[in-house]
């Protein structure tokens, strides 16, 4: 048990942690019943291509001979099936497969590769329904919600469709007569990814659809508690590759934890290091690419608020509030945590939020009526426990929720505390699931600064009418985050723009807009077509 507490302190920190304490985790939550892969119900699964046992690497052959780890469903703590993740021998042999692939589909033009990154986009389509329900069987999350990852997947690799014939650099005006100043920017090579649990699809759609028009090959490891759905999405894009007879380690795959993650952090040989993760984790992953001076990619913890203004409309504010801080159990890195009532609209919205709660539909994820499911792991309702113990000693109030439920499973009621202080230390700390701090405010310049003050810097919002106040919202003296809003939740961000915050979120960018700058390098490339060889800044040197 001692072992297992050490996951708590952190959302994803089981990604870098040995896998044995998954597979302790495991053996004390397991059903004593068989496999729900056997069972007719889930015989979905199959189409999936996952059997009892399946391997854990995949490098253009499959393997894995690591650790057996079991898969449970985090709505049941039936155990879905087993994945062999890969020993460190295993992870050596990728990388060098996946850096030979390199030397190949580098040298494909970038229209061709988006090409490929069409078809991996139209696999996943045939596929959305089936590797949707997966994810909310192994991640617990509702099927909408699963079905969305995948979209999200889909939506990125159209995307770099069309950036594949669209990359460029400027040629830029030389002061040198004769001479041409151009941007060339070229693939960094090998980029590794490491995803956390709570989007164990888009997260490395991502990654994957930008990396690979760019002209990168990718190796990923998922969340150790997610390596169903990282075998059966690596399996969907391994039979585009094959079928197109290229080499399948242009998308690997090392399924593991803590040795796994740690040999990819200090390996020169992946060229960028894509983590998204909690804050703590991501720190020590930054330190050691830093210390190779690598290059990372870091989407960390968020401590999102929405931020309520007395002109605002309530029937767009309650509906955003629920579902932003409900939504996954309250398990996105986007969730709002913090909602920021102006003192005139405090207690309408508080009574209007917490009668939505109490409808909010809770139960098994894949049935489509649901809106709320477990949390992904005990370890998370162990936080969540601890969470409202600190909130109540720091002098919060639950006015919703506050008790896990009985029912086999993770689930916790989704919950709702005012009072407290808004620089109190639990309403500065990321806990991972769905505690809704509520605080009272005066003035904008109040608000604003109370929405700057944590450490993290990913998603805001702000609901008015004002248009002043919203162009202050968005200006040096608004919202420090990556994301920022209006009218709209804090989570839910569509792909076309660039997704990332500052501060300890990290300040990587994925998805849409430039984000695909930071999966290549730029070359400032001056070429002399004359006949003279004048200087730069009218220099002579003869
Ligand atoms: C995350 O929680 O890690 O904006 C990503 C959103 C989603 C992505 C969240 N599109 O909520």
């Amino acid at each position: 048990m001692q072992r297992c507490l050490t996951l708590t302190f952190a959302r994803q920190s089981s990604l870098l942690l040995g896998n044995k304490f998954a597979t302790v985790h495991c053996q004390q939550t397991a059903a004593m019943s068989g496999l729900l892969i056997h069972q007719p119900k889930y015989a979905w699964l199959k189409e999936l291509g996952l059997s009892e046992n399946n391997p854990g690497v995949y490098n253009g052959s499959w393997g894995g001979s690591g650790e057996v780890i079991t898969s449970y469903c985090p709505a049941n703590n039936e155990p879905i099936a087993r994945v062999t993740q890969a020993t460190l021998g295993e992870y050596e042999e990728t990388v060098q497969k996946t850096k030979e692939a390199w030397k190949i589909w580098a040298d494909i033009p970038a229209p061709k590769r988006g090409e490929i990154v069409r078809q991996i986009g139209d696999a996943l389509r045939k596929k959305i329904k089936v590797l949707g329900s997966l994810v909310s069987l192994e991640m617990g999350k509702i099927y909408v919600e699963g079905v969305g990852e995948v979209q999200e997947y889909i939506d990125v690799c159209d995307y770099a469709v069309g950036l594949s014939r669209m990359i460029g650099g400027p040629i830029l005006p030389s002061e040198r007569p004769g001479h041409a100043l151009i941007e060339q920017w070229n693939p960094v090579g090998l980029v590794g990814i490491i995803t956390a649990f709570n989007f164990p699809v888009a997260v490395y759609g991502w990654n994957n659809a930008l990396a690979l028009t760019c002209g990168n090959v990718c190796l990923w490891k998922g969340a150790p508690t997610t390596p169903l759905t990282s075998v059966a999405v690596t399996k969907i894009v391994a039979e585009v590759l094959e079928q197109n007879n290229l080499p399948g380690a242009i998308c690997s795959m090392t399924c593991g934890g803590a040795d796994i993650g740690t040999a990819m952090a200090k390996d020169e040989r992946v060229d960028l290091l894509s983590f998204t993760g909690s804050t703590n984790v991501g720190k020590m992953v930054a330190m050691m690419v830093q210390e190779r001076f690598g290059r990372n990619l870091l989407e960390l913890g968020g401590n999102n608020a929405i931020i309520v203004f007395e002109d605002a409309d309530l029937n767009l504010v309650v509906p955003s509030a629920v579902f932003a801080s409900v939504g996954t159990a309250g398990q996105r890195c986007t969730t709002t945590r913090r909602l920021i009532l102006h003192e005139s609209v405090h207690d309408t919205v508080v009574e209007r939020v917490t009668k939505a709660y109490k409808q909010v539909r809770i139960g098994d994820p894949w049935d489509p009526s649901t809106m709320y499911g477990p949390l992904h792991t005990k370890q998370g309702v162990d936080q969540y426990l601890a969470a409202i113990e600190q909130a109540k000693q720091q002098g919060g109030t639950v006015v919703c929720g506050g008790k896990v439920m009985d029912r086999p499973g993770h689930y916790v009621e989704p919950t709702i505390i005012t009072g407290l202080a808004h620089d109190a230390p639990i309403v500065h700390t990321e806990t991972f699931v769905p505690i809704l701090y509520v605080l009272k405010f005066k003035t904008e310049e109040e608000a604003f600064a109370w929405n700057n003050e944590v450490k993290q810097g990913l998603s805001s919002s702000i609901f008015t009418k004002d248009m002043g106040r919203v162009f202050r919202w968005l200006g040096p003296k608004g919202s420090d985050c990556g994301i920022v809003n209006v009218n709209i939740p804090t989570s839910g961000a569509e792909i076309g723009g660039a997704f990332g915050g500052e501060k300890h979120t990290g300040g990587g960018r994925e998805s849409g807009s430039d984000s695909w700058k930071q999966y290549m390098r730029r070359s400032t490339c001056t070429i002399n077509y004359s006949k003279d060889l004048p200087l730069a800044q009218g220099i002579k040197f003869e």
